[in-house]
C-alpha cells in the first residue's frame, strides 16, 4: 500500500514539473536572446545549489562555476521560484546601480516583504521612494559625529562586563551584543538593560524567522517573525509618542539619537515622517545593521587572530590614539580619522568575508544587457564575490592584504561590500565607525587565538564560524 502512494506521490511530482516546465519554457521563448545557463528543476530552479554552496562555506562557487561555463558577465538561472538573471563583475554592477528606479528597482523574496517593514504599506511607492532617500540624512558623517563619543562609553561597558576577566569568549553572540545595545542607545535611547531585553528578545525572534521557510502557521518560526515584528513596532511607536510628547516639553534633546532627528526633520516639500513611517525605518535600520556588523566584527576578530603581523598593525595605531587620550577622555571624530590602517584592514575583512553576498533587483521594463535581453519582471541578483575574489580586480584574491586600499583603493565597482548607487546601504558609515570602535577596544585590551583553529565557516545568509568562533583571551600586561 504504501509503495502504491509512494508512487502515485512521484506521478504527481513528475506530472506538475512536466506542466511547469513547459510552462517556464514557453515563457522562456517570448523572451528573445536570454543570457546563457541553466534555469534547473521547475520552481526551486537552482536555489538548492545557490543556497547550498553557502551552507558549505563557498558561496563564490555558484557564480564562478557558472561564469566559466556560460558567460563572465551574465547568466540566466532560477532562485526562489523566480526566473532570474545574474549579472557578473564591475560592468554588471555599474549597469545596475546606474539604473534604479529606470530599468530596476529593489526587490526582496515575497516572504522578507511580509516580515520585514515597508512604508509600501502605509504609502504609496513614490512616498517610499522619497522617504528612503531621506534615510542617509540621519547617517551621514556629519550626523553622526556626535555619537561617537556615546558609540565609546557603550563599548567600554561592553568589553568590561563581557569580555574583561575571561579565559575564553564566544565572539559571534558577543559581536551582536555589542551592536545592539549600540542601536538600542544611538536609534532610540533605550539604555536599560530590562527595556533593551524587552526589545532585543523579539529581534532576535524576528532576524531568525526572517531567513526561514515562509510558511504563516501557528508556530512556526515565520509566523513568530511576524508577530515579533508587529511587537516591535507597536514598541518602537510607543516610544515615538513618548519622545514627541518630551520633546515639546524641552525632557528630550533634538540631538539624542535617530529618533529625535526623524521626528524634527522634514522633506523638501516641508513633509514630516509619520509615526509608522518612522517606526518602520527604525526596524529597518536594526534588521539591516544587525547580523551584518556583527559578522564583520566577528570576522576582523578571526583575520587578526591569523595573521599577527596584521594584528601588530592594528594594535600600534590603536594604542598610538588611546596613549594620546587624557584618562576617561572619549574617541572623537579626530580619532577616527587617524584609524586608516584598522578601516583598511576592515575594507579587507569587508571583501574577503562580504556580510551580504549580494541582493536582488527586478527589471521594471524588457532591456538589453551585453546583447541579451532580460524580460520585465525577472529578478536580477548582483554578487559581491563576483568582483570581490575575481583575480582580474583582486590579484591574488586570497590573499589578506589590507594595501590594496591604500591611495585610491579598488577601481570603481569592484570593491561593493555595501551595494552602490541609490539603494547604497545607508548605514555605511554608522557600520564603519562601529566596527572601529570594536577594534579599538579589543586591540587595545587583548590578543587572542582561536580555540578551534581550522573552525568552518557557514554563509546562511551572512558568513558567520560555524561555532560562533570561540577565542582564548591574553590581556596586554598593564604598563
Ligand atoms: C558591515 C556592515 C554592513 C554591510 C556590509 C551592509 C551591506 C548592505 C548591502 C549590500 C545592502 C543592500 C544594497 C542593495 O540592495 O544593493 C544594504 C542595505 C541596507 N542596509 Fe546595510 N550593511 C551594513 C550595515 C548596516 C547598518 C549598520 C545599517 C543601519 C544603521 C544598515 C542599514 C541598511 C538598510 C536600512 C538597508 C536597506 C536599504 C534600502 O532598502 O534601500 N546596514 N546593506
Amino acid at each position: 500500500m504504501e509503495f502504491f502512494y509512494v508512487s502515485l506521490l512521484s506521478l504527481f511530482i513528475l506530472l506538475v514539473s512536466l506542466s511547469l516546465h513547459f510552462l517556464f519554457y514557453k515563457n522562456n521563448k517570448s523572451g528573445g536572446n536570454l543570457p546563457p545557463g541553466k534555469t534547473g528543476w521547475p520552481v526551486i530552479g537552482e536555489s538548492l545549489e545557490f543556497l547550498s554552496t553557502g551552507w558549505k562555506g563557498y558561496p563564490e562557487k555558484f557564480i564562478f562555476d557558472r561564469m566559466a561555463k556560460y558567460s563572465s558577465t551574465v547568466f540566466k538561472t532560477s532562485l526562489l521560484g523566480e526566473q532570474a538573471a545574474v549579472f557578473c563583475g564591475s560592468g554588471g554592477n555599474k549597469f545596475l546601480f546606474s539604473n534604479e528606479n529606470k530599468l530596476v528597482q529593489a526587490w526582496w523574496p515575497n516572504s522578507v516583504n511580509k516580515v520585514f517593514p515597508s512604508s509600501q504599506q502605509t504609502s504609496s511607492k513614490e512616498e517610499a521612494i522619497k522617504m528612503r532617500k531621506m534615510l542617509p540624512n540621519f547617517l551621514k558623517p556629519e550626523a553622526l559625529q556626535r555619537y561617537i563619543g556615546i558609540m565609546d562609553h557603550i563599548a567600554q561597558r561592553h568589553f568590561v562586563s563581557a569580555w574583561e576577566n575571561k579565559d575564553e569568549v564566544v565572539v559571534f553572540p558577543l559581536a551582536k551584543n555589542y551592536t545592539f545595545w549600540l542601536a538600542a542607545r544611538l536609534f532610540v535611547s533605550v539604555e536599560d538593560p530590562i527595556h533593551v531585553a524587552k526589545l532585543g528578545d523579539p529581534f532576535a525572534v524576528l532576524a531568525s524567522g526572517l531567513i526561514s521557510i515562509p510558511i504563516d502557521l501557528p508556530g512556526t518560526p515565520f509566523n513568530r517573525a511576524i508577530k515579533a515584528s508587529n511587537f516591535i513596532r507597536k514598541e518602537l511607536v510607543s516610544i515615538i509618542k513618548q519622545r514627541k510628547i518630551d520633546l515639546a516639553e524641552g525632557k528630550a534633546s533634538p540631538t539624542q539619537d535617530i529618533m529625535s532627528h526623524m521626528l524634527l526633520t522634514s522633506d523638501e516639500n516641508g513633509k514630516f515622517m509619520t509615526e509608522l513611517d518612522i517606526a518602520d525605518k527604525i526596524l529597518g535600520l536594526l534588521i539591516g545593521g544587525h547580523d551584518t556588523a556583527s559578522s564583520a566584527c566577528t570576522f576582523v576578530v578571526k583575520f587578526l587572530a591569523e595573521l599577527p603581523e596584521v594584528y601588530e598593525g592594528v594594535y600600534k595605531e590603536q594604542i598610538e590614539i588611546a596613549n594620546s587620550k587624557a584618562p576617561g577622555e572619549l574617541l572623537n571624530w579626530d580619532d577616527i580619522q587617524k584609524m586608516r590602517y584598522s578601516w583598511n584592514v576592515a575594507c579587507e575583512v569587508l571583501r574577503l568575508a562580504p556580510p551580504l553576498q549580494g541582493a536582488f533587483r527586478e527589471a521594471l521594463v524588457d532591456f538589453m544587457y551585453n546583447g541579451f535581453s532580460i524580460p520585465k519582471g525577472w529578478k536580477i541578483y548582483w554578487s559581491a564575490n563576483s568582483t570581490h575574489r575575481n583575480p582580474e580586480n583582486f590579484p591574488e584574491p586570497l590573499k589578506f592584504d589590507p594595501s590594496r586600499f591604500d591611495g585610491n583603493g579598488p577601481a570603481p565597482y569592484t570593491f561593493v561590500p555595501f551595494g552602490g548607487g541609490p539603494r547604497m546601504c545607508p548605514g555605511k558609515e554608522y557600520a564603519r565607525l562601529e566596527i572601529l570602535v570594536f577594534m579599538h577596544h579589543i586591540v587595545k585590551r587583548f590578543k587572542w587565538e582561536k580555540v578551534i583553529p581550522d573552525e568552518k565557516i557557514v554563509v546562511d545568509p551572512m558568513p558567520i564560524p560555524a561555532k560562533g568562533l570561540p577565542v582564548r583571551l591574553y590581556p596586554h600586561k598593564a604598563a
